[in-house]
């Protein structure tokens, strides 16, 4: 079945969504509503701040632009060996420790390359702690991970691989798995000169594959802003427009990537998830512990802490790195903790300016946006996402020997 932007059940979202918001949202006070009106909404709206000023942002951050040609690192070129090999292990369930888990699993095409969970699932008899993020045009970005943690592909593939929550397996065991795959040593020594496949080079024909054919850059955005006037609709420029003024998104998500690649607090509400799950708090706890906080924290804390893990500066907890925008209709549920789950609820959360933090970032504050600015915003981050990017699942090769 074809995907569509409105996702079937996102208006029973959007209900719950607005009762939600209504009832008071993340457990912020209305602030400056007053009294609520019996039925029909107050009438305060205009009188709430109106956002950013337009000309105060102009020309201070890297302008919008189209997505240029993927960086391919000089230490490992592009070749079609390389990137034929690294779709197949890409869906290669037999990196993991119990052979059931691929990255498909988690980053399926047929998901936004996500797994349209809230809280990614994970290895089992786990649960994941994050939202799985899309892997599509994941090769620009400088720092993957919603906290920033690796930062190339291919790190960022060895931590998948490897990590307990994800696939959980041991790089001698995947060299000796894939050596009793004949097709694998044959590819390996075309791709890489080498006898014998190599776990490092996994990882390599991996990011290779995702640099090559994991890419998004013809949305109506980017062709809009490569000169096709005509490309984006009347409601998504009214929207760019938001974006870069009232609404200050420009602030965070700017250039090409639509991401300064920098980590912000914006008090994103804490899923409750979490609190149904003990899966997700095992894992939290798990997080807590194998990156080193400090013990009154870790007995204290029980939230994502995001950029503080790598710095241990309390100034950083729940500082998370600006996500890029190319592919949000296919890529929700949103946030580090996929709390909300349309557009329309991160839209009503920015107008909101945003959660409810002693940290939270300066550069939020209520927008006082219209209904008809709040669906401009949105008709524009539709038009940053291409058509919907489907890889078939290649046919995997059997090992040397029958298995049973
Ligand atoms: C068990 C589920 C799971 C598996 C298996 C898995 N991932 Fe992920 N992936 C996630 C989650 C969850 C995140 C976000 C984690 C975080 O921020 O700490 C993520 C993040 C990523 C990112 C970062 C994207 C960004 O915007 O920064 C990339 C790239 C990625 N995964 C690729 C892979 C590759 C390649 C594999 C296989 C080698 C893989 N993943 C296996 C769940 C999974
Ligand atoms: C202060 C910097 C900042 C500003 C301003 C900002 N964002 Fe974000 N944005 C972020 C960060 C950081 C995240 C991830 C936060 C998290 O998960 O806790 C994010 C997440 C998002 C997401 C979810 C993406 C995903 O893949 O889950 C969307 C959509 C989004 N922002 C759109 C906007 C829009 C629209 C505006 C303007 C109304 C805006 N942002 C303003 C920094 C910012």
């Amino acid at each position: 079945m074809p995907r569509m932007h409105v996702k079937p059940y996102d208006w029973i979202a959007v209900v719950i969504a607005v009762g939600w918001f209504a009832s008071g949202g993340c457990g912020k006070d209305s602030e400056g509503e007053g009294p609520t009106a019996k039925s029909e909404p107050p009438a305060v709206a205009q009188k709430r701040p109106a956002g950013h000023d337009a000309a105060d942002l102009a020309g201070k951050f890297p302008p919008l632009a189209a997505l240029p040609e993927v960086p391919v690192p000089a230490d490992n070129p592009m070749t079609p060996e390389k990137v034929e090999l690294g779709r197949l292990l890409f869906f290669e369930n037999r990196l993991s420790g119990d052979i059931e888990f691929s990255c498909a699993s988690c980053h399926d095409p047929a998901r936004g390359w996500g797994d349209e969970e809230e809280i990614s699932t994970g290895y089992p008899g786990t649960r994941h702690w994050r939202n799985s993020q899309t892997v599509v045009n994941s090769a620009y970005l400088q720092k993957l991970f919603w906290g920033g943690e690796a930062t190339s592909l291919e790190a960022q593939a060895k931590s998948a691989i490897t990590g307990n929550l994800a696939g959980n397996g041991e790089p001698a065991l995947i060299e000796e798995r894939l050596a009793q795959i004949p097709e694998y040593v044959r590819r390996f020594q075309e791709a890489f000169g080498v006898d014998r496949p190599r776990f490092p080079l996994v990882l390599k024909a991996i990011a290779t594959f995702e640099r090559a054919e994991v890419i998004s850059r013809d949305s109506a955005f980017d062709r809009y802003m490569r000169g096709d006037k005509s490309a984006m609709s009347e409601s998504a420029l009214r929207g760019k427009a938001l974006f870069e003024g009232k609404a200050g998104c420009i602030q965070c998500h700017n250039g090409p990537l639509l991401s300064d690649e920098n980590f912000h607090n914006l008090g994103v509400p804490k899923n409750p998830f979490f609190e149904r799950d003990s899966f997700a708090q095992i894992a939290l706890r798990y997080q807590h512990y194998i990156r080193g906080v400090p013990e009154e924290i870790y007995r204290a804390a029980d939230h994502d802490m995001g950029l503080y893990y790598t710095t241990k500066r309390l100034e950083d907890q729940g500082k998370f790195r600006t996500p890029p925008l190319r592919y949000l209709p296919y890529s929700f549920p949103y946030m580090h903790d996929g709390v909300f789950l349309v557009l329309e609820e991160v839209i009503d959360f920015y107008d909101q300016g945003g959660g409810d933090d002693p940290g939270k970032s300066p550069l939020l504050k209520p927008l006082g946006l219209t209904d008809e600015e709040k669906q401009d915003l949105v008709e524009f981050l539709n038009s940053l996402a291409g058509s919907e990017l489907i890889i078939a699942r290649p046919e995997l090769p059997p090992y040397v020997a029958t298995e049973i």
